[in-house]
């Protein structure tokens, strides 16, 4: 027999703080549902609107609902693009969090952009490539104090990039190509593998989730040019698209115990269908 310690509680982020960018709705705002079902004091959720039926408060509402949690939501507006504004969020999150330091960073909050790749606009390069890597490499940085605070050898505090698997593979090139969005996808990859190395020293480790299609705002658009949910579920091996229960599956097993040793991975949450050649595949 091996002597587990504290299995128990291998999967709970009991006490934990956590920021989730991007968590008013979508990906991000499952993981903050399932960080304060596992326990999280805090779990402080980030997006640029504050109202309306997509904004901050009504998610922090929702959350604030959820049954049987300890701990509680706390919405502050920002855009994670803009570098006086990422100040202003981590001079928020510092208060908030006090003496608790910050245990578990998610850089969700993505901007995509699908056009012929002769007419894409500088102005959607620089938009996508300011939030999904230049905003993440900030972020970080100026996170790493307040994640300190709060790590340990055996638990460390989690950066987790909410990447793409279209950052290793090409998903869509021609009419709705959205190569810039591949590329910054493929970008932040590389970001994440670096920060687990530089920041590992720090008590500090960083792991990349790459999902593959979730229904959702972003990706609505892509799924509807591609024929929709249910034609795009017959190309997956699994027969479906992702679903609440399989991000936050990840994600709370990458920010517990369980996950304490995982540095610098990318983890695929997309049935496979990365490593499927579509329609071929079903011949
Ligand atoms: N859904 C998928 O199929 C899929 C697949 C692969 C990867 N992903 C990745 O998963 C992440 C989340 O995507 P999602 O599908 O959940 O998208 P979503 O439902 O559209 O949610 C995006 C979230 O990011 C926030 N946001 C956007 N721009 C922001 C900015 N500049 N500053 C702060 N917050 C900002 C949005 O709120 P505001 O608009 O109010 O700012 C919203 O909370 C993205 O990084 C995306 O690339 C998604």
């Amino acid at each position: 027999m091996s002597e587990l310690k504290g299995f128990d509680a291998l999967f709970s982020l009991e006490g934990k703080t956590a920021l989730v960018t991007g968590g008013s709705r979508g990906l991000g705002l499952h993981m903050a549902t399932a960080f304060l079902r596992s326990g999280c004091s805090l779990v402080i959720i980030t997006a640029r609107k504050r109202e309306g039926e997509q904004g901050i408060d009504q998610a922090v509402d929702k959350l604030n609902k959820l049954p049987g949690i300890k701990g509680k939501a706390v919405g502050i507006a920002a855009n994670v693009a803009n570098t006086e504004d990422i100040l202003r969020l981590t001079g928020e999150v510092k208060t908030l969090v006090g003496d608790r330091g910050l245990s578990i960073l998610v850089c969700n909050a993505g901007a995509a952009w699908g056009s012929p790749f002769l007419e894409a606009p500088s102005s959607s390069s620089i938009k996508i490539l300011d939030l999904n890597v230049r905003g993440v490499f900030e972020l970080v940085q100026k996170s790493v104090p307040l994640m300190e605070a709060s790590a340990s050898k055996h638990d460390p505090s989690r950066v987790l990039i909410i990447s793409s698997t279209a950052g290793t593979n090409v998903p869509h090139v021609g009419d709705h190509g959205t190569i810039m969005y591949s590329t910054s996808k493929a970008a932040v990859n590389h970001l994440g593998r670096n920060l687990a190395v530089e920041l590992g020293p720090r008590n500090i480790t960083t792991n990349i989730i790459a999902p593959g299609f979730f229904p959702s705002k972003l990706a609505q658009g892509l799924i509807n040019n591609l024929g929709g949910i249910e034609e795009l579920s017959k190309d997956n091996p699994v027969g479906r698209l992702g679903e609440a229960e399989d991000i936050a599956g990840v994600a709370v097993f990458l920010c517990s115990r369980a996950g304490g040793y995982v540095n610098g991975v990318d983890i695929a949450v997309d049935g496979a269908a990365r490593l499927s050649a579509g329609r071929l595949s079903r011949l």
